[in-house]
């Protein structure tokens, strides 16, 4: 696509997706990007988060890219890392639709998506296949420590991962994981060596995360989606994301890191540069969802130039 037919659209694209039912919005979107690479130049911001090594501080969390179809159009926007997943072991379809709900004054959205995925197999086929040059997280779930155990002795060998996040906090899981994120985590970092993050909800008390950071040697990605009652959904509730989460992830990730100097990744509801810069006085890094389904791919990039004068 021309530089100038990308921005003549954008706008137009924006207002369309707008007026649509969330649910129909995303599988267009899906649907359209997998075939999209923009012009964007990216700047080299390379850091480390523990021993991954990003190209900048801002990436992409899980869930915006499932299955993996989407990675090639992520890359083009110049992200310091990309998380594909949650993927589980096995294909699940996830909940009935309707499963998307916008509160757009508030830049904020609640989901039940009920972890649908493809299943491990073809999302590493995809991996397999892919160019990017942003680093790959893959993000692994599981509803019991056997589906952890399974994934990470799928991935021992497998190159083209940077880390791996270990999905413990999901609210399709319920409470499920609260008291047993050890067990997640033991079955995971005994079969890799590669940077793990645990990616945590802010119900799990910080000092017991910073505890499992520092005896299994893993990151935290703080936090995820807060679960709230909405009765648009077909399940009458969902997790709530974007701004209006932001100041329940700052608390968080402060807390955490009074108790922990290892790799935190923040996430929830950074859609601004004073966010940004404001989260990444904690955190090593910082990955964004529901901004960049409000702003496009502009998001990221506004974000990410607030790091490149
Ligand atoms: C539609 C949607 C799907 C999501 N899917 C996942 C997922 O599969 N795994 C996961 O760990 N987090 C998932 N999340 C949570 C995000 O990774 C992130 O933690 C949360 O949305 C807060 O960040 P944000 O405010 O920048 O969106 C999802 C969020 C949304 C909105």
């Amino acid at each position: 696509m021309s530089v100038t037919v990308f921005w003549v659209m954008l706008p137009r694209a924006s207002l369309l997706a707008s007026r649509l039912p969330p649910d129909i919005t995303h599988d267009i979107a899906r649907a359209a990007l997998r075939f999209i690479r923009l012009p964007f130049a990216c700047r080299d911001l390379e850091r480390r988060v523990g021993r991954m090594t990003v190209r900048g501080p801002i990436g992409i969390a899980a869930g915006l890219d499932k299955d993996g179809s989407l990675m090639g159009f992520l890359d083009s926007m110049c992200p310091g890392f990309i998380t594909v997943g949650t993927v589980l072991p096995y294909p699940r379809k996830g909940n009935p639709r309707p499963r998307l709900a916008r509160y757009r004054e508030a830049l904020s959205m609640c989901n039940a998506m009920g972890l649908n995925t493809p299943g491990l197999g073809p999302v590493l086929a995809r991996i397999a296949r892919s160019r990017a040059r942003a680093p790959i997280v893959l993000s692994i779930g599981g509803f019991n420590v056997g589906d952890f155990a399974y994934m990470a002795r799928a991935l021992r060998d497998f190159p083209k991962i940077s880390a791996v996040e270990v999905n413990v906090s999901s609210p399709t899981y319920g409470n499920k994981w609260l008291n047993a994120a050890d067990e997640a985590v033991t079955a995971v970092a005994k079969h890799l060596d590669l940077q793990i993050f645990l990616k945590v909800s802010h119900t799990m008390p910080p000092k017991l995360v910073a505890r499992l950071m520092d005896e299994h040697g893993v990151g935290a990605t703080a936090i995820n989606t807060v679960p709230i009652a909405e009765p648009s959904l077909s399940t009458g509730r969902g997790g709530l994301s974007g701004v209006a989460v932001y100041p329940v992830m700052l608390r968080y990730v402060k807390a955490l890191r009074a108790h922990t100097d290892g790799p935190i990744i923040a996430v929830g509801g950074v859609c601004s540069r004073g966010q940004a810069i404001e989260a990444l006085r904690h955190a090593d890094a910082v990955a964004v969802l529901t901004c960049i389904t409000y702003f496009g791919p502009l998001a990221l990039r506004n974000l990410t130039n607030a790091f490149s004068q």
